[in-house]
């Protein structure tokens, strides 16, 4: 009863920030991300009779306390679906390098959600799948999707129509990211925590979400018709709202360091150069770059010069999830 499958991460364009049920994770607003095939997780899940409890390997080094937790949480939901009662052995390897920023939750609870039910025998849907995934990771919905996925909020109490739905595959439109690493690093709000004092308090709130479905329509436009000024102007935005929210909490919090500022001023500076590039930001200091093919160097070599980035991860439009033999886990 084992299973191993390969997610990658996703940038999202239109963020998700802000819960209307905190215990399903069903969102506010609907969002829509870009899948990365730079970054991903490869995770095997085993169901053994002669196991006592769930273990969770990360990286080769076994996990405990918080992260695992919500692994065993989500195997539960598993379990419950399929009608067993076994624990399971979880290896997962990350390609996603952590301090580049990006939530390895997306593909780590994608990965996760595929080898768990494939290894007791369930076939799901794809969307059967991002609607199970969603509850270990709300953006890890939009993972089971190559290309571009839009995650629908859904309106109903039990969560059953709140899942991500392909908008268009990765080969559709080749569009570029660059994660850029700053050095420095701060105590972080998690996203969960800092959505969640957002949504309580912040007044900006209500705008954020009032928001959302003009860009929504606005940047499927501009992806159908691979309009990139247009897509980078939306997403910029849309992550300069999401940001804003933040200020207005109570108490106020920031996820950026004077070194994102940085990044989002030269990042400025290359379009006022005639290079069309635009930033967005998730719940921590890094800054994700969208720029084209043509650019790649200039973009790259820009970046890197800012002082105070470590780092800078180039990646390309990536794929939905796949499932490997085991000769293949890598
Ligand atoms: C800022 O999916 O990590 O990256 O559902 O609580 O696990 P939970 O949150 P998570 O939040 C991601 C927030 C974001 C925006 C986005 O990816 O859409």
């Amino acid at each position: 009863m084992k299973a191993t499958a390969k997610a990658h991460t996703n940038i999202a364009l239109i963020k998700y920030w802000g819960k209307r049920n905190e215990a399903l994770i069903l969102p506010t607003n609907n969002s829509l991300s870009i899948t990365l095939d730079g970054f991903y997780t490869t995770t095997s899940v085993e169901f053994k009779e002669d196991l006592s409890k769930d273990a969770f390997y990360l990286n080769d080094c076994l996990i405990e306390g918080e992260q695992s937790n919500r692994v065993i949480k989500f195997l539960d939901l598993v379990r419950d679906l399929a009608g067993k009662e076994l624990f399971a052995e979880v290896n997962s390897t990350n390609v996603v390098p952590t301090a580049a920023g990006f939530a390895s939750s997306a593909s780590g609870f994608a990965a996760l959600a595929g080898a768990s039910t494939k290894a007791l025998g369930l076939e799901l849907s794809e969307t059967e799948l991002s609607r199970l995934t969603r509850q270990g990771s709300g953006s890890a919905c939009r993972s089971i999707f190559g290309g571009f996925a839009e995650w629908q909020k859904g309106q109903k109490e039990d969560g059953s129509d709140s899942y991500a739905v392909p908008i268009a595959t990765e080969s559709h439109w080749d569009i570029r990211v660059a994660a850029v690493v700053l050095s420095s690093k701060m105590k972080k709000v998690s996203s969960r925590s800092g959505m969640r004092r957002t949504v309580e308090t912040s007044p900006f709130f209500r705008g954020w979400v009032d928001s959302i479905p003009a860009d929504l329509t606005a940047i499927k436009e501009g992806i159908r018709d691979k309009d990139f000024e247009k897509v980078g102007q939306i997403a910029e935005a849309n992550c300069l709202k999401m940001h804003a929210t933040t200020l207005g909490a109570n108490p106020p919090f920031t996820y950026w360091l004077d070194t994102t500022m940085s990044v989002m001023q030269t990042v400025q500076e290359l379009r006022a150069k005639g290079i069309p590039a635009y930033f967005t930001i998730d719940a921590g200091p890094n800054v994700k770059v969208l720029y084209l093919p043509e650019h790649e160097d200039m973009v790259q070599n820009t970046l890197s010069n800012v002082p105070g980035v470590s780092e800078v991860k180039l990646s390309k439009v990536g794929k939905g999830i796949t499932f490997l033999k085991d000769d293949e886990f890598a």
